[in-house]
């Protein structure tokens, strides 16, 4: 009999899960699948809201930013009851494996799922970044780009006030976002979650020393796991008399197409999931190490460490005078 594999997204959306749905389904077809969409993450899974996908249900969506099948939060999935109803639900859909695209918390419930008797791979795809297991996860690039654009435009109307942008961008316990494009944007500087940092020393007295050199305008990126920025904004405008603009960029982050990054990163960890369930092999999640796309036990991922990238702190921080 023809075997079925699912394929579902879950939790916040990212640029490029399109691109892993894509590379899921066609591989799967490739190799004598059927193939399942589940909407909704769980909670399509649960309710029974899935539709077969053929080659030609993907078309069309590499391209395309957030998530065509939909995603969701599922709370009940963290109950062994709900978990045991979604393998009864696969039974009777007669899969026997899938995909689950999302971050940590999705990979909890893929390991569930599996624990439960349905092998289940999992797809690192959120703009954070913060999956422990892995080099990236899908939509990073994308975000960091996004931002990066957004910050530019901002630099042009600081600039013409001579004013201080104070920029949230996404990150909520990690700053490898704010990292990356605070370079990028030449911030003056960088607040993240993964250093503790003084706002006197660390931001106003960089302003201060700015100003000395006769610095015009500046640039702080804060991370959202660092919060407070209209606060934060505030103090550097009463301690520098520097007009001073907090900007939180939100959503706007986690939409728009993917980059190129992104979209082959998707097509080659979706692939490689597939190739996964074809062995029968579950309760794993596939990671980026060296460069080189490979794959870890669901635990042994969820336990690992992901260090911050202390170097690149301190270069931002020596070349933003
Ligand atoms: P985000 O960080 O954007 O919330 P996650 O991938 O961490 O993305 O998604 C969290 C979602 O994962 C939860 O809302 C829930 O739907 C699902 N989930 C399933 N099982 C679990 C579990 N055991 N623990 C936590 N989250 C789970
Ligand atoms: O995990 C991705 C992320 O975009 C975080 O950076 C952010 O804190 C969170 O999702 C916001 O999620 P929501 O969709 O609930 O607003």
């Amino acid at each position: 009999m023809q075997k079925t594999i699912g394929v579902l997204t879950s939790g916040g959306d990212a640029p490029g899960m399109n691109a892993a749905v894509r590379a899921v389904t066609r591989a799967a077809i490739e190799k004598g699948f059927k193939v399942i969409g589940i909407r909704r993450g769980y909670n399509g899974l649960l309710n029974g809201d899935v539709f077969e996908m053929n080659a030609r249900a993907v078309s069309d969506i590499i391209q395309r930013g957030g998530t065509e099948i939909f995603t969701a939060r599922c709370k009940e999935f963290k109950d062994w009851e709900y978990v045991l109803k979604a393998k009864d639900k696969c039974v009777e859909l007669g899969i026997s494996g899938i995909v689950v695209i999302g971050g940590d918390g999705s990979f909890r419930g893929a390991a569930d799922l599996s624990k439960a008797g349905i092998p289940c791979v999992g797809v690192p795809g959120t703009i954070d970044n913060d999956i422990q297991c892995t080099e990236y996860t899908i939509g990073y690039d994308t975000a960091m780009n996004t931002v990066m654009e957004l910050v530019d435009k901002l630099r042009d109307t600081s600039h013409s006030h001579e004013r201080c942008a104070v920029v949230e961008v996404m990150g909520r316990n990690a700053g490898h976002i704010a990292l990356n494009t605070g370079i990028a944007c030449g911030a003056t500087a960088i607040l993240v979650p993964e250093v503790a940092y003084d706002i006197e020393k660390d931001v106003i007295a960089k302003i201060k020393e700015g100003q000395a050199a006769g610095k015009e305008q500046f640039i702080v990126v804060v991370a959202e796991g660092i919060g407070g920025t209209e606060e934060i904004a505030k103090k550097i405008e009463a301690a520098t008399g520097v007009e001073s603009r907090a900007t939180i960029l939100g959503h706007v982050q986690r939409g728009g197409s993917p980059t190129v990054r992104d979209r082959v990163m998707a097509s080659e960890m979706g692939y490689y999931a597939v190739e996964l369930l074809e062995k029968g092999i579950g309760n794993r999640v596939i990671g980026l190490q060296n460069s080189k796309v490979c794959d870890f036990d669901i635990q042994e991922a969820l336990s690992m460490k992901k260090p911050f990238n202390e170097r690149l702190y301190k270069i931002a921080n020596e070349i933003s005078l």
